[in-house]
């Protein structure tokens, strides 16, 4: 690869010439591979990066002092080819432009990406020669190389027939191989392969490996496919000298491979033009980290729905506020000693209370603003730290800004024998109003007999 690019300047600036950057370099390289003209080696790269001349440049290392610039030698322009004279070599990469694109481009018409795959497509569906390299640079306005531009279409019959061969290209054994075991082949697995071999700098695949690899059909006229030696350089057929048929089936095939793959980029597998332009194959990358973005943004699409739809189906269940009971037992009356028991006050906000002849259960709210008092077995009081209301050992409000004493909880025997309490009916002693306290029976009420 490194000895094809002697003399191929291709759109590099000439000397003197400055430092190039990796882009600019990339770009040229991206330029010779739509072109089939060798690529730049890899001491010419540094050459470039460095601002010195390239080895086959005149002072460069290379022995080759001069080199024809405007040339598009093939890429693989061999001693043979030098023979051969460059104005028949140039129209095999470019092609000839059509007096029809000749008139348009003739009309100052602008023509996008999008439109070039359009007419592709067009012609595709209408069996026309699609158009090639030269006439698509043309339509988008971009310089037509020289050498390309100064051959007519109609004398196109005088030149070699090199143009189906180099266009669509041998298969490799590689691919011959991958075809015989019968695997199919995707658009994206081609893709792919393609990706994988820039990445490598391995020559991409041809038009007809790709077609071979897809299972399509070869188009009627294609000199190429399987039974064309491997060892057959693109370009070699040009020494051969045989006439070229200007319309030839051959020849549209081998511009549609190469005119395509200007379309390539802004429209890749979006649009039935772009795939019947034949730039479905060239998609994203399918590297690593292409893979990590794909399965991160389904991922986050996944979450998204997965909350959605808990959100959808969330809202048909009721809003429901799990509240302890408040009508529970807490035992017998025998388990209760004199005095006060809190080991329901957690559970229950309640204080068991027992006097010599009574049980009653006392509801521990503070009567000032709802605090829970404290209870104080040394000071035998309740204490509420709020603020500083004081209740005696039965609830009654001693000290501190407490209105009344604390509110009782309805109790009574329940038929296994267990006191069975009932917070939501509360018995009170209004400040200035008689006293709830003594009401009931002693087995149901406000107290229970003990
Ligand atoms: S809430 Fe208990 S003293 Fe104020």
């Amino acid at each position: 690869m490194a000895d094809d690019s002697k003399g191929v300047l291709g759109h590099l600036p000439p000397l003197p010439r400055a430092a190039l950057n990796n882009s600019v370099i990339a770009m040229e390289q991206a330029y010779r591979k739509r072109k089939g003209l060798p690529l730049i080696s890899d001491a010419d790269v540094e050459a470039l990066k460095a601002g010195t001349p390239m080895s086959w440049e005149e002072g460069g290392s290379g022995v080759v002092a001069s080199a024809p610039t405007a040339s598009a030698l093939p890429a693989a322009a061999t001693a043979a080819e030098n023979a051969a004279p460059a104005v028949v070599a140039a129209p095999a990469a470019g092609g000839a432009i059509s007096e029809e694109v000749a008139k348009w481009v003739a009309e100052g018409k602008q023509w996008s990406k999008s439109a070039i795959a359009a007419e592709q497509a067009r012609r595709k569906r209408k069996n026309l020669p699609a158009l090639n390299d030269a006439e698509a640079s043309a339509l988008l306005g971009e310089p037509v190389e020289a050498t390309a531009a100064t051959v007519p279409a109609a004398p196109a019959a005088a030149s070699p027939a090199p143009v189906a061969v180099a266009a669509s290209g041998p298969i490799s054994d590689e691919v011959k191989k991958w075809v015989a075991e019968g695997k199919k082949w995707s658009k994206s697995s081609v893709a792919a392969e393609q990706a994988r071999r820039k990445r490598k700098s391995l020559p991409a695949l041809t038009d007809t490996e790709v077609t071979a690899l897809l299972g399509e059909p070869a188009e009627t006229g294609a000199p190429v496919p399987a039974a064309v030696p491997a060892a057959v350089p693109a370009a070699v057929p040009a020494a051969a000298g045989a006439p070229r048929p200007a319309a030839s089936a051959a020849a549209s095939v081998a511009r549609t491979g190469e005119s395509t793959r200007y379309v390539g980029t802004p429209a890749v597998g979006t649009s039935k033009a772009a795939a019947a332009g034949g730039v479905a194959s060239v998609g994203p990358e399918n590297t690593p980290i292409n893979q990590g973005r794909r399965v991160f943004a389904w991922s986050m699409v996944a979450a998204f729905l997965t909350a959605w739809f808990i959100a959808f189906f969330r809202f048909f269940l009721p809003r429901t506020l799990f509240e302890p009971a408040t009508s529970f037992k807490i035992g017998y009356p025998a388990d209760y000693g004199l005095g006060v028991d809190t080991k329901w006050q957690q559970k229950y906000r309640i204080w068991v209370d027992r006097t010599p002849d009574r049980m009653f259960v006392i509801y521990a709210r503070c009567t000032h603003l709802g605090c829970t008092p404290d209870w104080k077995p040394s000071e035998n009081k309740f204490k509420c730290p709020c603020h500083g209301s004081g209740y005696d050992s039965e609830g009654v409000n001693f000290e501190g800004p407490a209105p009344r004493p604390m509110d009782r909880a309805h109790v009574e025997i329940a038929p296994d024998g267990q006191i069975l309490v009932d917070v939501s009916k509360l018995y009170q002693w209004p400040k200035g109003q008689p006293s709830h306290f003594n009401e009931g029976d002693g087995t149901s009420g406000a107290w229970l007999r003990a």
